[in-house]
């Protein structure tokens, strides 16, 4: 559904038949390119990206893979960026009547964004390696949100089977599991992507920042004051800078944005149904769905995967 190029260029043509292709479970066929699978429209849109993107050194880009908690990565940074202009406790904040999608746009899917941030914001599902060159060159600021992977997996699969035509039935958890366990998926392998931005994160501390899902579920608001402070809008050490914390956290919470009347009603102009974007929200579902069988074999892949590089889930 966010798929709308109608026509791909000789470029991606020619790099198309160079590339290893494999069957995608949800949108036909999946193109390695650069370590990393991509569906064919897609591809097409990250080379025009690649082509056309000229990056300011004022920009922060949101980092993620699909359902590692881009949404709500999105309103907790458009929220702070924006303090200022909108109060987090306003009535008419933006994000009560927008989904964080349309206020944060997508690098390799752009549109229009109902309401501009100063300094500009974006995110993208890129690994590092496919980034536009003047987004690496520049002094803009990136933050990587990383989730553990058995849940990244499990919420995957559900978004899958909501995505997918009826008519071609669900995806199994056996073969989506299988798929996962190779790398080969839409902005997959999993461990590569991570370890792009980790480690940029530990050559260059002060433009990539990496965050973990599952530990801003546990404090966000030392995250928010984390991630404030590496964008460059600090909180200052006043009482009433904790209510604003406070505030801002409990704006972008799952139940609060899940359950506002955009997010259960709503659309995004791409098609997308907003509600798509909240299931659980939780730390630990994958032990609802994979087995103890699989959850190890996951486990020993990605152990083995991120070696000595010092990142863990
Ligand atoms: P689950 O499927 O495990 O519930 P993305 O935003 O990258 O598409 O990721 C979607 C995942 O983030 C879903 O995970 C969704 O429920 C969860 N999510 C969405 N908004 C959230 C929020 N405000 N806080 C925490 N998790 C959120």
């Amino acid at each position: 559904q966010f798929l709308e190029v109608e026509e791909l260029s000789e470029e991606c043509r020619e790099l198309i038949s160079s590339l290893p292709t494999e069957k995608c479970l949800l949108f036909g066929n999946l193109h390695q390119y650069r370590g990393f699978w991509h569906p064919t429209k897609i591809l097409q849109t990250i080379l025009t990206c690649q082509n056309q993107f000229e990056a300011r050194d004022s920009d922060i880009y949101l980092v993620t893979l699909p359902k590692s908690g881009t949404t709500w990565l999105k309103a907790m940074a458009f929220a702070l960026v924006n303090r200022t202009q909108y109060d987090p406790k306003s009535t008419q904040h933006p994000l009560l009547s927008y989904n964080p999608h349309q206020l944060v746009p997508f690098l390799e899917f752009p549109h229009n964004d109902v309401v501009s941030s100063t300094p500009r914001l974006f995110s993208t599902h890129l690994p590092f390696v496919s980034l536009p060159e003047s987004v690496k060159k520049s002094g803009s600021k990136i933050v990587y949100l990383c989730r553990n992977p058995k849940d990244n997996f499990v919420s995957r699969f559900h978004w899958q089977n909501k995505l997918r035509r009826q008519e071609l039935g669900s995806i199994s958890l056996e073969e989506a599991f299988e798929s996962f366990c190779r790398g080969v998926y839409i902005y997959g392998p999993i461990w590569d992507h991570a370890l792009g931005y980790w480690k940029q994160s530990l050559e260059n501390p002060e433009r990539v920042l990496f965050l973990k899902y599952d530990e801003m579920k546990e404090d966000p608001g030392n995250h928010l004051r984390k991630l404030a402070d590496f964008i460059g809008c600090p909180f200052s050490k006043e009482k009433e800078s904790f209510n604003v914390v406070d505030q801002i956290s409990e704006l972008c919470s799952f139940d609060h944005l899940s359950n506002l009347e955009v997010n259960r009603t709503g659309k995004l102009p791409s098609g997308v149904i907003n509600s798509n974007f909240f299931r659980r929200g939780e730390v630990g579902d994958w032990k609802n769905h994979l087995t103890p069988q699989m959850a190890q074999k996951l486990d020993e892949i990605i152990k083995q995967k991120l070696g000595a590089s010092g990142l863990t889930f």
